[in-house]
């Protein structure tokens, strides 16, 4: 195994282990924040290795640890996490359309997902396309933390917070031997 791969293996690992501490502490918005807060840091590494001139193999191995995580985020907000939290908050009387407005930005990522593999197996410069990629999960997240995360705080503390925090953590994989 390559230290690139050596290097994300552990990388990996870790982030397998935060989401399982926020499943244990029944934070279904702390397993969300364990992604973004780990996703963050990744599209820096990608652009500074691809502007380091990391060959494609390499940079595409880890678009594809990336979008693994961006995938299953994205699926367990939509499938999982948003309608809870839309429900919860009209419950409780203060609706909030941000909510499912979220999932509607995950439509975007696919596409700039592939345009980003089409540069790399083309050999064309990737820094637009990584840039371009970054850019729009960096938006999106800001937006869910800012627009979402913190009234889903409110709704999601006590039994509800750790029945769809055990509910998210089956859908992920996430088990007590922290891998997925
Ligand atoms: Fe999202
Ligand atoms: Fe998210």
């Amino acid at each position: 195994m390559s230290g690139f791969d050596a290097e994300l293996e552990g990388a990996l690992a870790d982030l397998a282990a935060r989401r399982l501490a926020a499943c244990r502490a029944g934070d279904p918005t702390g397993i969300l924040m364990a992604d973004h807060e780990w996703l963050r840091p990744a599209l820096a590494e990608l652009r500074a290795r691809a502007r380091d001139g990391v060959d494609a193999s390499a940079l595409e191995r880890l678009v594809s640890a990336i979008w693994e995580v961006v995938d299953s985020h994205s699926r367990v907000e939509e499938e999982l996490y948003f309608p809870a939290v839309d429900r919860l908050l009209a419950e409780a009387g203060r609706p909030n359309p941000m909510v499912m407005a979220m999932a509607a930005e995950h439509d975007a990522l696919p596409d700039r997902r592939r345009q980003l593999l089409e540069a790399l197996a083309a050999g064309r410069d990737p820094l637009p396309a990584i840039d371009a990629f970054s850019r729009a999960l960096l938006v999106h997240f800001d937006n869910e933390e800012d627009l979402v995360f913190e009234d889903a705080r409110e709704v999601l503390k006590g039994e509800e917070g750790r029945r769809l925090a055990r509910a998210m953590a089956a859908f992920l994989g996430i088990s007590e031997r922290g891998g997925e």
